[in-house]
């Protein structure tokens, strides 16, 4: 087969200047799409696991072609590094991503270090004050001190708001809420910046993106926190929009962009840390092909916003291809479209689509 160089050669030799436009194209087409994001300063990855890493097959080959950013997508939780609040963390499957990652120059971002699912036995029922000092000042040590300068972003708190909650400022109900009030999330980013001085520390959420009206007070709740955390000084860098798309939901440029707005206004990075499409229980009746579009063109409305912020970092997908999705198993959509490469590992309209956006931004500085 031609190499890309090769054929870069044949075309100019071929027909000269005029040869140029087309050459552009080609190397657009066949730039990996962490290339189309570097080229704007920003990056491109993907969430993963050890086992596609260890794979050593066509899925691995796709990531690591494709990403210079990796993300373990479960295993890095607390609850998938110990079984319980007293059991021994066991890092191997962590330190395998992260091997790999050294080994090819990859950087990589850490998810996340709270979060109130996937935790470890026990972790639940604690609400003292005592038990942040006992379990999760521990939790953090153990984690930044193995990994502090393997990971350049951490999503230090994940998913910290929730409205159905009914708490002030929109904030969820957690261990960790119950433990030292709203204050946990500034206690976490502290701790952080004390134990990887060097990383850029990010809040994480998520269902931010729609103008349906119940994401109103997310978005209102995430920037109450982001207000008070700045305004006290507190080392936050950054804020995640997890990026789960969802064709059923509603998108308004102007209200996406006021919330854009106002995180950078606080002088905050941005990045889309969780890229996906989840379509809509019935297809209707569409042809995949259709649908594939469709998932591109719901990634196209959002991310041709977002893209516009220098101050958004980069773009991580969560899988590369659908058949690795967490939607097929735990949303129980066994075909959904909604990632950048299909079933057999081809490029959907997503991946050009990522592609085209990339390549139009502005660069950031
Ligand atoms: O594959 C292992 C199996 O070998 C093992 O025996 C079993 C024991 O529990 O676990 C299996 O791994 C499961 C893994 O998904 C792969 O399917 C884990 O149990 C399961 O907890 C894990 O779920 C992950 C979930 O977070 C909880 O950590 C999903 O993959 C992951 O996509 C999902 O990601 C979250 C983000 O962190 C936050 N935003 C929402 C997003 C989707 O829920």
């Amino acid at each position: 087969m031609l190499s890309r160089r090769a054929l870069l050669a044949g075309l100019v030799g071929l027909a000269g200047v005029a040869a140029l436009p087309m050459i552009g194209m080609f190397l657009a087409a066949n730039r990996s799409l962490a290339e189309a994001a570097a080229g704007r300063g920003r990056f491109f990855g993907s969430a993963l696991t050890s086992s596609d890493l260890a794979a050593d097959d066509a899925y691995s080959r796709v990531l690591l072609d494709q990403c210079d950013v990796l993300v373990p997508e479960w295993q890095l939780k607390w609850g998938a590094l110990a079984k319980s609040i007293e059991a021994p963390a066991d890092f191997a499957q962590v330190d395998a991503i992260v091997q790999t990652a050294r080994s090819l120059g990859k950087k990589m971002r850490g998810h996340t270090l709270l979060w109130h699912e996937h935790m470890p036995q026990g972790l639940a029922d604690l609400t003292q004050g005592a038990d942040w000092d006992r379990y999760v000042v521990p939790h953090f040590n153990q984690l930044l001190d193995r990994y502090a300068d393997d990971f350049f972003h951490w999503d230090v708190v994940n998913e910290a708001i929730e409205p159905r909650d009914g708490q002030p400022g929109f904030m969820r109900d957690t261990p960790f809420y119950r433990m030292l009030g709203p204050d946990y999330v500034a206690e976490a980013f502290r701790l952080a910046h004390n134990l990887a001085p060097n990383a850029k520390l990010y809040l994480n959420d998520y269902n931010i993106c729609y103008a349906d009206s119940w994401q109103n007070d997310r978005r209102a709740g995430v920037l109450r926190l982001l207000e008070k955390l700045v305004t006290a000084g507190v080392p936050v860098h950054g804020f995640g929009i997890q990026g789960h798309l969802d064709t059923r939901f509603s998108f308004n440029d102007r209200v996406f962009a006021d919330f854009l707005d106002a995180v950078t206004d606080m002088g905050l990075e941005l990045a889309i840390t969780e890229l996906d499409v989840r379509e809509a229980d019935d297809p209707g009746g569409l042809t995949i092909a259709a649908r594939q579009q469709r998932a591109a063109d719901e990634v196209s409305k959002v991310l041709s916003i977002a893209l516009d912020y220098k101050a958004l970092s980069g773009v991580t997908t969560w899988g590369l291809a659908d058949k690795r999705s967490w939607l097929r198993s735990a949303r129980d959509l066994p075909d959904n479209q909604g990632l950048p490469y299909d079933d057999l590992l081809s490029a959907t309209p997503m991946r050009a689509a990522l592609a085209d956006l990339f390549s139009r931004s502005p660069t950031r500085g």
